[in-house]
């Protein structure tokens, strides 16, 4: 099996608290209707909520494999391992179909891209697939703990091998998940 690095950090920490698509949409609410000097575009506001939820439920995602890895190798929650395991391919795919079908199309084509765009989108797209392949070994790894075939206390191998994998995955959204913030959502303004 491979075993994912952990990718180079290249953008700012996340936001400590997600306050989710009900009141927070990054920034780019009060840039409505005119579009103004460093907005990419303006989408409608059902949207960029849409992307609020999806991250909302990537980094609830995050925090579940983050308890996980601090519970190593000793305080493990087999039902948060089987839990996680199933949350792990719905939310990073359900994630990436509607960036890559809905919101980056959007993106890609408004008379305000840049070739600067253009790449971050490219790298976005990128990292999705390296993600949807790094979730379906970690699903797995997690199935395995959960179903008792690998059992982490009995091995420190496993565990070290577990905590590597599960903190390389959550970092990496974290930070995907932040770029998407800073470099899109910043400047994205929003239509009714
Ligand atoms: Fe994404």
């Amino acid at each position: 099996m491979s075993v994912h690095p952990i990718r180079e950090s290249i953008v700012q920490p996340m936001p400590t608290n997600d306050t989710g698509p009900s009141n927070d949409t990054g920034g780019a609410s009060d840039h409505s209707k005119k579009p103004e000097p460093g907005l990419i575009a303006t989408v409608s506001v059902e949207l960029l909520q849409r992307l609020h939820a999806h991250h909302s439920s990537q980094l609830t995602l995050c925090d579940e494999l983050e308890e996980i890895a601090d519970s190593l190798p000793d305080q493990i929650d087999y039902i948060r391992c089987m839990r996680a395991a199933k949350m792990l391919d719905p939310a990073v795919r359900y994630a990436h179909r509607f960036e890559e079908l809905e919101l980056f199309p959007l993106l890609a084509n408004s008379e305000r891209t840049s070739v600067e765009l253009q790449r971050s989108l490219q790298r976005l797209r990128f990292e999705h697939l390296e993600d949807e392949s790094f979730a379906e070994e970690l699903a797995d790894k997690l199935l395995d703990i959960a179903e008792g075939r690998i059992v982490p206390s009995g091995s420190t191998e496993q565990a070290e091998l577990l905590g590597y994998m599960l903190r390389g995955f959550f970092e990496g959204l974290r930070r995907h998940i932040a770029f998407e913030r800073d470099h899109i959502l910043s400047r994205i303004g929003t239509i009714n």
